[in-house]
């Protein structure tokens, strides 16, 4: 088992910076989940632990030892990808083996180990089978069980569920969690798909334009985005991003936002300009649908989801916002005009020049 470090690593294909200068650590036996939109760099510096990509700038290590210049066979990592990457040939059996006789461990030695991982992943009824007479959650086991046969310092995982319909997602990422704890084998696992970040990770790292933006535990990534690229992006919906401009004229502080003010506490560290521009940061959860509200909107549109409702808004100045309400909760008419209460504890503040949150004093 090992940490992995990226310090200060940098990744260019010609005049695109796929990775720009990240640093990060990852704890030993820690699953950690790099997050990010399509093309922000997560293969890249998945690919970059592997030892499969160059470095333009920056070392990577593995355990205590910079691994820059050590070849891919000799990292002791093992991906798993999104396409399964089996041999169509090989039995399942076959497979899992693969790595093992590669290594030249004696053939009884090599069966126990093969018959040990298709246990855990609950292979055993499919050993004899070829890769095209299984389905696509049991080929991303077989995936698997020959990643976890070589019992490796580090897992790399990019995007591994993207191929297996929704209930099969939840039910394998929950088994790669346990499987990961029981193991305790440190691991790297790239998805662009928050909510499998969420409920998988023991910390999350946003990536975005290959710049880190923020690493936290997955509840605080939620409630404390470090901007509004990050709130943006958690959350489903994510934040709602209404720009406005900060008014201290009556002592305390509110911000004024198209069709109206939103109350905000004092106990942040506001800008030293009296009138800065701010965008006020709120969770759809943090809405209420209420005619004493002191924000107008238009209803856009509302979303049924069984248990709630996304009440769909828009501001006098175009500005979209999602209101979460209980289902049981009486519902507005699309096209109706209606009054917004903002609560005051849920709202975040950010600068809107640098996008960054306005942090609260001690
Ligand atoms: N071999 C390559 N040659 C040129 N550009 C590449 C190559 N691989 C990736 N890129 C570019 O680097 C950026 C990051 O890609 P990638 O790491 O695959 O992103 P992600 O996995 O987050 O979708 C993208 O702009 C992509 O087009
Ligand atoms: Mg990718």
């Amino acid at each position: 088992m090992a940490q992995v470090i990226f310090d200060g690593v940098t990744k260019r294909y010609g005049d695109v910076v796929a990775v720009d200068d990240l640093s990060l650590s990852i704890v030993d036996g820690e699953l950690l989940v790099l997050l990010g939109p399509s093309g922000c760099g997560k293969t890249t510096a998945l690919r970059i632990v592997a030892g499969l990509e160059e470095l333009s700038a920056g070392t990577i290590s593995i355990g205590d030892a910079v691994v820059n210049d050590i070849d891919p066979k000799d990292r002791d990592v093992a991906m798993v990808f999104q396409s399964y990457a089996l041999y169509p040939h090989l039995t399942v059996a076959r497979n899992i083996d693969f790595p093992l006789r590669q290594r030249g461990i004696e053939r009884d030695e090599r069966a126990r180990m093969v018959n040990e991982v298709a246990t855990m992943l609950g292979l055993d009824p499919y050993l004899e089978r070829k890769p095209a007479q299984l389905s696509g959650g049991q080929r991303q086991r077989v995936a698997l069980a020959r990643a976890i046969v070589r019992s490796p310092q580090v897992f790399l995982m990019d995007e591994p569920l993207s191929n297996l319909d929704a209930a099969l997602r939840v039910q394998t990422r929950a088994d790669i969690v346990s499987l990961q704890d029981r193991l305790g084998t440190t691991t790297l696992y790239v998805t662009h798909d928050q909510v499998e970040a969420m409920t998988m990770g023991d910390r999350i790292a946003v990536l975005n334009h290959g710049v880190l933006q923020q690493v936290a535990p997955p509840q605080e990534l939620y409630a404390l985005p470090a901007n509004v690229f990050v709130a943006g992006f958690l959350g489903s919906p994510g934040m709602n991003l209404v720009p406005g401009r900060l008014d201290r004229s009556a002592g305390g502080a509110t911000v004024a936002v198209s069709g109206g003010t939103v109350e905000v506490h004092t106990r942040v560290h506001l800008p030293a300009d009296p009138d800065a521009a701010v965008t006020v940061g709120v969770r759809p959860e943090g809405l209420f649908v209420d005619p004493h509200g002191a924000v107008g909107a238009t209803v856009t549109i509302v979303e049924m989801l069984g248990a709630e409702a996304h009440v769909i808004c828009t501001l006098a100045d175009g500005t979209r916002l999602v209101v979460r309400q209980e289902s049981t909760v009486p519902r507005p008419a699309i096209g109706e005009a209606i009054k917004i209460r903002i609560d005051p504890d849920a709202v975040t503040l950010f600068d809107t020049a640098g996008g960054k949150r306005l942090e609260e004093r001690e």
